[in-house]
């Protein structure tokens, strides 16, 4: 048990915060309120830097905000606010003339409380619900409307038969989601703070486990032999909602740079969209490029498209036309036949053998230069 220098009185002004390295540690200090108190730098929930977190009197005193996710703790005791039962580690500071020194033993040691809910159980152990013969098809219609005047939709229409052909063609088990009514919050993008603060299942989630992405995980990863997604051409892109469930699904993907994890295996996608004005190439092309980055296979003629053109302001005669019209019909349900024999061939596949050729850490051009204020 030793004191050691780790900064100077003046390099610490009040009101101010700092990680310093105490050892193989690295430790927040803090000078608010007349007094110098250190906290472990590294948050319980996911190791965010609390050093670089607002500090603000709330509660009971001083309390640091992490800047991951949120977490607060007393920067003078390390207990979180009154309810939860974290207890962040705490250090013994001494002032020596203009000397901060820190006993580096811990005075408090750190402990998590249990956070775990049993909505996420499944998610967190990955118990997969696929099996080398299951056929389960999940339809995910991206369209928006207001569900108190319903109306008709080419999307979701067109998903709805190709799921009923599947049922009775390949007696497949089949869900279908609409995005309009799972209530789930946007992606708060923490990945841009650090690779590690976009983790598995979603923090949002962990957060919140009754938000509707909880569903689409679990139907998604855990469930779903094959993905079909439903969505209208919006201004030439998918729908806001298809965008709005891609971003929160960066969490999967990002399995794959932070644990080398694929967490998408032997899963095939395919895609509908309608439109009234045309761009299904592009819809298409950024719907195949999203999902083999997830790790679906997608399969040759992936998507159906249909759309009536640049010109076509006629919009009351879209349904009409749609429904007069045999071919999206006709090609959804083959592009459903090529998906099933596909999704069978590559059930055989040995999936362990099968890498994710995607940059990581080391591969950026900082990659290993250290940032004095993250933990890892
Ligand atoms: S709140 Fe600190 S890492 Fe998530």
């Amino acid at each position: 048990m030793a004191f050691q220098k780790v900064l100077e009185l003046s390099e610490l002004p009040a009101g101010t915060s700092k990680v310093v390295k105490l050892g193989n540690k690295k430790v927040a200090l803090f000078n608010y309120n007349g007094k110098i108190t250190a906290l472990g730098n590294a948050c319980l929930h996911r190791g965010g830097p609390l050093g670089l977190g607002c500090v603000e009197k709330k509660n009971d005193g001083y309390y640091v905000t992490c800047p991951w996710h949120g977490w607060e703790y007393n920067i003078e005791s390390g207990a979180a606010p009154p309810g939860y039962h974290d207890q962040q580690s705490v250090f013994e500071v001494k002032v020596e003339g203009n000397d901060i020194l820190l006993n580096d033993k811990e005075l408090v040691a750190a402990k998590k409380a249990n956070h775990d809910s049993p909505l996420l159980e499944d998610l967190v152990k990955l118990k997969y619900q696929t099996t080398p013969d299951s056929l389960n098809i999940l339809g995910i219609s991206a369209t928006n409307m207001n569900n108190g005047l319903p109306r008709y939709s080419t999307s979701e229409a067109a998903l709805e038969d190709v799921l009923e052909y599947a049922k009775e063609k390949h007696n497949a088990a089949t869900k279908t989601l609409k995005l309009r009514n799972l209530n789930f919050r946007h992606c708060e993008g923490y990945y841009s703070q650090h690779a590690q603060a976009c983790n598995w299942p979603c923090s949002i989630t962990e957060a919140e486990p009754a938000d509707g992405m909880t569903q689409i995980y679990t139907d998604m990863v855990l469930w779903a032999d094959i993905v079909l997604l439903a969505t209208p051409i919006r201004w030439g892109q998918a729908s806001s909602l298809y965008y709005k469930m891609c971003e929160r699904l960066n969490t999967v993907q990002n399995q794959i740079t932070i644990k080398d994890k694929i967490l998408i295996k032997n899963k095939v996608a395919s895609f509908i969209i309608t439109g009234g004005q045309d761009n299904i190439q592009q819809v298409s092309g950024q719907m195949m490029s999203f999902f083999t980055s997830l790790g679906f296979v997608i399969p040759p003629f992936s998507f159906v498209g249909w759309s009536r053109g640049w010109t076509a302001e006629d919009m009351d005669k879209n349904v009409l036309q749609f429904k007069k019209n045999e071919y999206v019909k006709r090609s959804s349900r083959e592009m459903l036949d090529n998906t099933v024999e596909l999704l069978m061939n590559i059930k055989k596949m040995d999936y362990k053998k099968i890498t994710a050729p995607l940059p990581h850490k080391k591969d950026s051009f900082t990659g290993d230069m250290e940032n004095p204020d993250m933990n890892l």
